[in-house]
């Protein structure tokens, strides 16, 4: 990936940003120790099990696409963070996908029960709103959009709907067109509105959120695309996830309806017109660009 000649380093950057989120996480969440500390350690239990923070990497890419600041954008860098992670932790709970391992280690519920992880999930959501409030608002963005973003993007039309669409699909063959809504809501919706908000974050122009928003919205179909695709081709070591869950819950997914081959060109598909999104951006968006060929290039 180039911009202006120069190479970027997504490593670098991947790695810069990781960084500074774990720190402001810390930060924002309560100590281990405090009390309710089975609640506070659970919480961080999940939160730090090393996830690949694509969301708020996504979310700073974006913000200094726009020119604005890291600081500006670390608490709702964080909040979606939160948000991913107790949508994780309840996914993984034996009344829905029923998994044991998450990052790479034993899931919520293994190791603190169902209850205690219940709970964690719940004050995960409710903490990434309290974190949400620390940011700042801009004269084109206030807090109000700022929340009602978060909100709208994991409450029961996108997240919340695409989870129980997911649910209800188990066992059925679904038309693509399902298909591409529960995608939509389940993956898509969260990580568009990561992209958006840090354009927000940086009080980028109505245009630039145009563009940012055609971007978020394909990258994260392709997400979920790639996310089917890795469950059939990789190992469970390699996904730090069970493999091959998909199957034995017999979920819709790209390659049961497609298969394999037809799902890549779908992701690749998808990249490409998140590529063309970022038009307007004239090079400056070299992250961003890095990113989306990153996570279609995945492999866990
Ligand atoms: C997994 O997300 C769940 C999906 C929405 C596909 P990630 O693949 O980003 O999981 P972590 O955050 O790295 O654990
Ligand atoms: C998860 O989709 C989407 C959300 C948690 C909102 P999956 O069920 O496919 O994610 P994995 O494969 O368990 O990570
Ligand atoms: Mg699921
Ligand atoms: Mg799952
Ligand atoms: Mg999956």
């Amino acid at each position: 990936m180039t911009t202006k000649g120069k190479a970027f380093d997504l490593n670098a950057f991947l790695n810069q940003k990781t960084e500074a989120v774990n720190q402001a996480l810390d930060h924002f969440l309560p100590p281990g120790k405090m009390r309710p500390s089975t609640l506070h350690e659970a919480m961080r239990y999940s939160l730090f099990a090393g996830g690949k923070r694509m969301r708020p990497a996504i979310l700073l890419a974006a913000a200094e696409a726009c020119g604005g600041k890291q600081g500006d954008a670390m608490p709702l860098a964080c909040a979606v963070e939160c948000i991913h992670t107790y949508s994780l932790v309840h996914d993984d709970l034996p009344a829905m996908d029923n998994d044991d391992f998450r990052r790479g280690k034993p899931t919520n519920h293994k190791v603190f029960g169902e209850g205690i992880a219940i709970l964690a999930g719940d004050a995960l959501l409710t903490q990434a709103f309290e974190i949400a409030s620390a940011s700042r608002g801009w004269p084109r963005y206030g807090h109000r959009d700022l929340i009602l973003e978060l909100a709208r993007a994991s409450g029961s039309l996108q997240l919340v709907a695409g989870q129980v669409a997911d649910l209800e699909g188990e066992g059925k063959k679904l038309k693509l067109a399902d298909l591409r809504y529960i995608h939509e809501r389940k993956t898509s919706a969260l990580l568009c509105c990561s992209v958006r908000l840090g354009g927000m974050s940086a009080n980028c122009t109505p245009s630039q959120l145009k563009a940012l928003t055609e971007f978020g919205y394909n990258v994260g179909l392709a997400f979920q695309v790639i996310d089917d695709i890795l469950d059939v081709t990789q190992s469970s070591e390699q996904l730090g996830k069970t493999a091959g869950k998909d199957i034995a819950a017999q979920k819709a997914t790209y390659p049961s309806l497609v298969g394999l081959e037809k799902s890549r060109r779908v992701a690749a598909d998808l990249t490409r017109k998140a590529f063309s999104a970022l038009k307007p951006f004239r090079g400056r968006a070299a992250a961003l660009e890095a990113l989306a060929q990153h996570l279609l290039k995945r492999d866990k």
